[in-house]
């Protein structure tokens, strides 16, 4: 059973760092001073609960930005990225964000393209990993 939350930092923290560490400070090799940002206290925060484990988590900016999208390796392809993706597209429209933006991983095109985004202006680097913009305008 998959259960998606929505928690400001202070009670998402333990699970969402816990993730987050695992995902892009060991498996992806990003500095640990580069994941943890100043951000996170002013975000409201997915976490994804499969079967009672917290397996995935992203996070929605004031700004309209969505970040930090991150899956335990185990729980990969069963929809739970998906499902975080459109609960945080959820809260920017009820907010009444009129489109949301993201800094995509290549290899996650095709993942965000699926999700109704699109991509905008040149590939670039950040913290050694290509990066696409990507956009999605929220239908009222
Ligand atoms: C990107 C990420 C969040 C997606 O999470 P997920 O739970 O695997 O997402 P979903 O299961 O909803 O969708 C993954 C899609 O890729 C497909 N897929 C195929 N093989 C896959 C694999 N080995 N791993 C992941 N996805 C795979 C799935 O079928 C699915 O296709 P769909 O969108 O047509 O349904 C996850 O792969 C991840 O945490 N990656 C590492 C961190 C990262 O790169 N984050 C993104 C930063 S922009």
């Amino acid at each position: 059973m998959l259960r998606i939350e929505i928690l400001d930092w202070a009670a998402a923290r333990a699970e969402a760092s816990r993730i987050r560490l695992k995902v892009f400070v060991e498996e992806q090799r990003v500095p640990r001073e580069i994941e943890m940002d100043d951000m996170d206290a002013a975000c409201l925060h997915a976490l994804a609960w499969l079967d009672g484990k917290a397996v995935g988590t992203g996070r929605l900016l004031p700004d309209g930005h969505i970040g930090r999208m991150a899956v335990l390796g185990e729980s990969r392809a069963l929809g739970v990225g998906g499902a975080i993706l459109e609960r945080l597209v959820e809260e920017a429209r009820r907010q009444g964000m009129r489109e949301v933006v993201l800094s995509a991983q290549t290899h996650a095109i095709g993942f965000y393209r699926r999700h109704g985004f699109s991509e905008e202006g040149e590939v670039f680097e950040e913290a050694g990993i290509p990066h696409q913009e990507m956009r999605r305008v929220l239908n009222s």
